[in-house]
């Protein structure tokens, strides 16, 4: 497999451990940003590569036409902007990676240079940007657009918004396309040469992207065989256009549900995943919110009807008429849980081997935690994880964490660095 693993752990500034036990008061107190920042030192300290925080900037309606559903459930909102949040890790943390989620349709392609080179300043060039091109077209009307472009024209202004932006980052200006050059960047250049560029393109037009722009991606294709095919997909566009497909890094969101023996572990999973619990809520607004579908519009203790039809994700919606089939909406989703890549679940040890034994298979490169959508990160779970499963994966020198003074991976040094070992 080569390299050790990259690791990194996905989150968003929302409320914590929402209707979860050991939730740690945490619920009432976590717009003050101070969970998070504990969290960033926690995982400085157990070496995890980055964090990646999450965004989009609207309380969505797709469930049941009003934002009800999307408060009890808090998959997307309440949710503050991910930005001022990093500049508090970047000052907290000493080498953790941060990335930060923003648009190409919604920020102004010189609001984001500056911003991108600002938060690589403040944390010493340990920036990263998450580029996304957004599907909301609530998101469209915050900023006075009728709605959003279509999926494939979003792509096609993403390249050329990069063009602008990595242009200005070298503090060139000879771009002459349909977004506004950035004449005068009015902050120094970045640390790094640029940000780290983050992707999940998952489309095709998404993956081209992802190829040609990312030194990371994060990506959510469902067993080993499909990990593989998105690798070899990036890996292989990227050698046509000459490139060394070594230069990014593809990872895998996963939730481990950890366990001292495999037993606890799964009858920790059943209870998680019970309808006793609100992950069914959770799962079906969630699924609303992606596919842009209201499904609260279907009988969802019966199959969803064969003639249903939608102007939102077709695909989704043919899905989940073969799914149901012979069961029923509730049945489906109710006993399962996130939409991850692997389904890790066992004590540290299986859970290892089950990392291993996919890493193997699929060639690289790592993974990205991921405790379920919407805010129910608990300090209980990171330490299952950061205690439990990472040394684990470290004593088969699977990963390795930083070591201040030298060793494998350098105590100091970029983001960027960190990434390709220089
Ligand atoms: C791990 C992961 C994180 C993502 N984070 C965000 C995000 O913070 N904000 C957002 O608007 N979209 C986010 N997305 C959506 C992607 O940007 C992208 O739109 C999605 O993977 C579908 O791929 P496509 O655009 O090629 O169809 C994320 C996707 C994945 C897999």
């Amino acid at each position: 497999m080569g390299k050790p693993l990259t690791l990194g752990w996905f989150v968003n500034y929302m409320p914590t451990g929402w209707n979860r036990p050991f939730h740690g008061g945490q619920p009432a107190a976590w717009q003050d940003g101070q969970f998070y920042v504990d969290m960033a030192r926690t995982l400085d300290r157990a070496g995890i590569d980055f964090i990646m925080l999450e965004d989009s900037s609207v309380v969505p309606e797709n469930y049941g036409g009003d934002m009800t559903a999307e408060f009890m459930a808090t998959v997307k909102s309440p949710k503050h902007d991910p930005l001022p949040l990093a500049a508090a890790i970047a000052q907290a943390t000493d080498r953790l990676g941060i990335v930060t989620t923003m648009s190409t349709s919604l920020y102004p392609p010189e609001r984001l240079a500056r911003l991108q080179a600002s938060l690589d300043e403040l944390s010493n060039g340990r920036a990263g940007w998450n580029i996304v091109t957004s599907f909301e077209d609530l998101a469209a009307q915050n900023v006075g657009l009728e709605k959003l472009w279509e999926h494939d024209e979003r792509y096609a202004r993403a390249h050329e918004y990069l063009d602008v932006v990595t242009s200005a980052w070298q503090g060139a200006v000879d771009h002459d396309g349909r977004f506004n050059q950035v004449v005068s960047p009015g902050s120094p250049m970045p640390v790094q040469d640029r940000p780290v560029l983050c992707q999940a393109g998952g489309s095709k037009a998404g993956m081209d992207f992802a190829a040609e722009w990312a030194d990371l991606i994060v990506s959510v294709p469902v067993g080993v065989e499909a990990m593989k095919a998105y690798r070899d997909g990036i890996r292989s566009r990227i050698a046509e256009s000459g490139g060394d497909p070594d230069r990014c890094r593809v990872l895998y969101m996963v939730t481990p549900i950890l366990g001292e023996t495999d037993e606890e572990a799964q009858a920790k999973r059943a209870r998680m995943y019970s309808d006793a619990t609100d992950n069914y809520l959770r799962r079906i607004v969630q699924l609303s919110n992606i596919s842009e579908i209201d499904f609260s519009k279907f009988d969802e203790d019966e199959p969803v009807p064969e003639d249903a039809t939608t102007n939102g994700a077709q695909s989704i919606l043919d899905t989940f008429k073969r799914l149901t089939k012979d069961s029923s909406l509730r049945e489906v989703l109710g006993n399962s849980g996130e939409s991850t890549s692997l389904d890790l679940c066992g004590s540290p040890a299986t859970v290892a081997d089950q990392m291993e034994a996919a890493m193997e298979e699929v060639g690289g490169d790592g993974f990205l935690l991921f405790h379920g959508g919407g805010g129910i990160i608990t300090r209980r779970y990171l330490d299952e994880v950061l205690d439990g499963l990472v040394p684990e994966l470290e004593s088969r020198g699977l990963f390795e964490r930083p070591v201040r003074g030298g060793g494998p991976v350098a105590a100091s040094g970029t983001f960027r660095g960190r990434l390709t070992g220089a």
